[in-house]
């Protein structure tokens, strides 16, 4: 094996001083560096070869040699057989790169976290990759991204570049999740990953997910349950096509995660930096429960806009009205909203659009002036009404996409992201526009600022409703079309960024076609995503289930509809549980449906404390049971509240809550219940919380689609 004599380990290496931006490390390194949170320690280890190693997560330390499969950021074409972390091709040709070790910093930043820098440089080449690290201690998170940038006389062609590429240990279970359209999560699949590669990806360019997601769980050694067994969380923050390989050479498993190298070979010019979206791991000792709540609290301090504040309740026309609507219309639902408990209405698809009217999905889209019949004087006179009647007032945009019916595509046909010589190909008859060119950076910027500038918009929500089939970019030139799918994302985060920041007090959902952007690259400027169209209840209860072990639940929208045709109180708890939002004609709601709204709506306004701001246990797993049930903790542990979703008959066997105080005396007490029910055997009770959690609690429901929300409170 090679040995690069001039960087042992600890030693800073000569070459660095080619390293154009990064500040040089002013000691020598340690001989094993560590990136340590409360309970996980990431060691990295520079090898007397000069390269850099890792300890595998999840299994002894190394005895010996260190071996090339043990590289902490492989890199591909000198000596690497395995699945490499990176591939590059240099500007004079040579497909091969190497990386030794230079130096480390690592820095200290406000709120405890520490940042670790690794810098690696090429021996033959100026070309230099820093490994980051952002440890997270409390909460046992780490955020790793990597930076490229060289000096070489010419463009690099980086063909790989992973975000992370973790080794752990021989035995490994992946839990992922398969979906579609209307199905998002609801297909979780745990497997032992046997020897070979196991990919989960996509190529749809505009969005990570419809089929599969870039959030994954890793159990280590074993199978892991709610309360026991070494789990990793991993989620790319990546809104494209992604790629997250596992690669079990049968020595040891590699968690490869980023952008998919698919077709997305990147030019790197000489000089500019290149730097790869973050992945989120978060470890827990303690099984998945554990490792969620550390998420979730992460997510709430870094991973989402406002997560420490807690969610108004919704009234959203699209179930309600579809595209069928006008001022009136709308203006109909807003005082009986106002009488339910409702503080903010979502005017959704529809109210935009004259040459090319949007009355159904066929045209419109680009042209975002309101619709003149529907909305004489425009949006301001709707959203002056909502506030009158004590509503915010929110809008629907997809300021990414243009129907061919609509003026802005009869004037910039160029502007669509197509194939030349290819028949257009639409979905739901639309197009994406090229955000990799300026003018249409440009024109998206205009449109997302005059609507939010309407006075009495606080509140949008941004959709996606197609992904890239026929990926061709006017505005990139014939050797640069890789290039589409990153500098789509890129400008797409520049679009995001410069919204929330002008906008600092508009509440934005991310919607893509239902769940079609559930990841932490764009929730970073959103405040809630909308994680699926499938509104039927008794889908929404093992689907909530699965994107809790990433989300916390104040992120997840939850809207009460007709989808499925269930109880409203069935429906109104299981939306409780999450964002609470409704998407009902008011007006033609049965007075017992109203009443059922109007006490969950109150109920929800009393518990929202716990449920957004506390602790998620999750008890019962309703994709393998008859039932399932979760409680939330508030952080001082004086509140509780537990639900329970019935799917279909069986025993009302009692419930255990979890992570109560178990010195502290709870009163039980069951919100809005279900009209006609027996009332809550224990219903008014003071019950320790250790006997709580040991005898549990037994509810008031026992029938499928029958639901029961009890609080405990001292
Ligand atoms: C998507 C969204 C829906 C709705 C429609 C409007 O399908 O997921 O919630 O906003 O677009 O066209």
């Amino acid at each position: 094996m090679k040995k690069f004599t001039s960087c042992l380990s600890g030693l800073i290496c000569a070459l660095a001083v080619n390293a154009p931006a990064d500040p040089q490390p002013t000691a020598p390194g340690p001989v094993q560096i560590n990136i340590t949170t409360a309970h996980w320690t990431l060691r990295l280890l520079p090898g007397a070869d000069g390269r850099l190693y890792q300890q595998p997560v999840g299994s002894a330390p190394t005895q010996g040699n260190l071996k090339r499969e043990q590289e902490s950021y492989p890199q591909a074409g000198d000596g690497y057989i395995w699945e490499p972390a990176l591939q590059v091709v240099h500007a004079d040709g040579n497909t091969s790169t190497d990386l030794i070790y230079d130096g480390v910093q690592q820095t200290n930043e406000p709120a405890g976290l520490t940042l670790t820098r690794i810098q690696l440089h090429d021996p033959v080449y100026p070309f230099h990759v820093t490994l980051c690290f952002r440890a997270h201690p409390a909460e046992d998170v780490v955020e790793q991204w990597v930076e490229i940038r060289h000096q070489e006389t010419n463009a690099v062609t980086l063909q790989r570049m992973a975000s992370s590429s973790l080794l752990l240990t021989k035995h490994v279970y992946l839990t992922h999740f398969f979906g579609d359209w209307a199905k998002e999560m609801l297909s979780p699949i745990t497997e032992q990953l046997t020897p070979g590669t196991k990919v989960l990806d996509s190529k749809l360019g505009v969005r990570a997910e419809q089929f599969s997601n870039p959030n994954f769980v890793l159990a280590l050694n074993e199978p892991a349950t709610e309360t026991k067994g070494e789990v990793l969380a991993g989620c790319l923050a990546w809104s494209g096509s992604y790629q997250c390989e596992f690669d079990n050479n049968n020595q040891g498993v590699r968690a490869l995660c980023g952008v998919n190298p698919f077709a997305s070979a990147y030019h790197l010019p000489p000089g500019e930096l290149f730097t790869t979206p973050r992945m989120i791991w978060t470890w827990s000792n303690q099984g998945l429960g554990d490792m969620s709540r550390k998420l979730h609290r992460w997510a709430r301090d870094f991973g989402m806009r406002d997560g420490h504040k807690t969610r108004e309740v919704l009234l959203n026309n699209w179930e309600a009205t579809g595209f069928d609507f006008d001022f009136d219309r709308i203006a109909g639902l807003f005082s009986p909203a106002h009488a339910l408990g409702t503080e903010l209405f979502l005017l959704d698809d529809g109210w935009f659009g004259n040459a090319h009217p949007r009355l159904d999905d066929h045209a419109g889209l680009g042209d975002w002036a309101p619709n003149r019949q529907r909305l004489p004087d425009g949006l301001a006179p709707l959203a002056a009404a909502a506030i009158k009647n004590h509503l915010r007032f929110g809008i629907w945009i997809e300021p990414e996409m243009v129907n061919p019916a609509s003026d802005l595509f009869g004037q910039h046909p160029d502007w669509v992201i197509r194939q030349p010589q290819r028949e257009l190909e639409l979905q739901r008859n639309q197009m994406v526009l090229d955000l990799t060119r300026p003018e249409v950076q440009a024109f998206e910027w205009q449109t997302i600022q005059t609507i939010l500038s309407v006075p009495g918009i606080t509140y949008a929500k941004w959709d996606c409703n197609r992904y890239l089939t026929q990926p061709g970019s006017g505005g990139l030139a014939a050797d640069r079309q890789s290039h589409l799918w990153i500098d789509y994302v890129t400008a797409l985060y520049a679009l995001m960024d410069r919204t929330a920041k002008a906008f600092p007090d508009t509440e934005l959902m991310l919607c893509s076609g239902g769940g079609g952007r559930a990841d932490y690259g764009a929730l970073q400027y959103f405040h809630e995503f909308w994680p699926s169209d499938n509104t039927d209840p008794t889908m929404r209860v093992p689907m909530q289930w699965d994107y809790s072990y990433f989300f916390p639940p104040v992120s997840l929208a939850s809207h009460v509809t007709h989808w499925g045709n269930r109880p409203m109180h069935f429906a109104c708890s299981v939306a409780m549980s999450a964002r609470f939002g409704m998407d009902l004609d008011l007006n033609k709601l049965p007075a017992s449906d109203r009443d059922i709204c109007a006490g969950a709506i109150t109920a929800y306004k009393e518990i929202r404390e716990v449920t957004h701001l506390g602790d998620l246990y999750r008890l019962e797993n309703p994709h393998d049971n008859y039932r399932g049930a979760l409680n939330f903790v508030a952080p001082d542990r004086a509140r509780a509240v537990v639900f329970v979703f019935q799917l279909q008959a069986g025993a009302a066997a009692p419930v255990r809550p979890q992570g109560l105080d178990p010195q502290k005396n709870y009163i039980i007490h069951e919100m809005n219940p279900a009209p006609g029910r027996a009332t809550l055997p224990a219903e008014g009770r003071t019950v320790s919380g250790a006997d709580l959690m040991r005898d549990g609690i037994v509810p008031s429901c026992a029938h499928a689609v029958e639901a029961s929300v009890i609080e405990l409170g001292t």
